[in-house]
């Protein structure tokens, strides 16, 4: 069985990550995605919040997997029982980063490769931070995220500046 890996932040999921799944779903029998349990990076959502809003846009893929993980990357890969990690390319901008992480990761565990999936055209510009900064100056984020994601957002952003305001 061909088992990989999709890790990432996913604070929050966007078209781009779905289109990933989708891809990765069809070349490996069975897709794990892995979300970061990273507290340092101060992400919007929880990774409860995270792995649910992935099991919800993954509900009608039958072999992707959502779990969360902390550590490395390349252990969270072992415990899965995948050889392959992937991410997602979206410009050259990505490709020194990703280039290093691979090549780290392939050094701490050569078992392991990474496959690297360009980002359909549609959403090179699209990244997790962008459509939070969108949402936050009130923009219009229907064109990035599910509507499920979408409103999950702005609920959250409501919430903030509740709390903010009653501080
Ligand atoms: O969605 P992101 O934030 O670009 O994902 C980055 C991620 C989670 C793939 C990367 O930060 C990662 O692998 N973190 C786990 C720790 C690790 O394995 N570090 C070694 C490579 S830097």
């Amino acid at each position: 069985m061909k088992k990989a890996i999709y890790p990432g932040s996913f604070d929050p999921v966007t078209l781009g990550h779905i289109d990933v799944i989708e891809r990765a779903s069809k070349l490996f029998d069975y897709l794990i995605i892995g979300v970061l349990n990273n507290r340092a990076k101060n992400p919007l959502f929880s990774v409860e919040e995270r792995v649910s809003m992935l099991e919800k846009v993954s509900e009608a893929l039958p072999n992707v997997e959502v779990r969360s993980f902390g550590g490395l990357t390349v252990d969270f890969a072992k415990d899965c029982g995948a050889n392959a990690v992937v991410r997602g390319l979206r410009a050259v901008t990505d490709f020194e980063y990703e280039l290093q992480i691979a090549q780290l990761n392939r050094v701490i565990s050569p078992v392991i490769d990474t496959v690297f999936l360009t980002t359909n055209l549609k959403y090179a510009y699209l990244s997790s931070s962008t459509v939070k900064e969108v949402a936050a100056f009130g923009g219009d984020i229907s064109s990035f995220v599910t509507p499920y994601v979408e409103n999950a957002i702005h609920k959250k952003l409501a919430k903030k500046r509740d709390s903010l305001g009653t501080e």
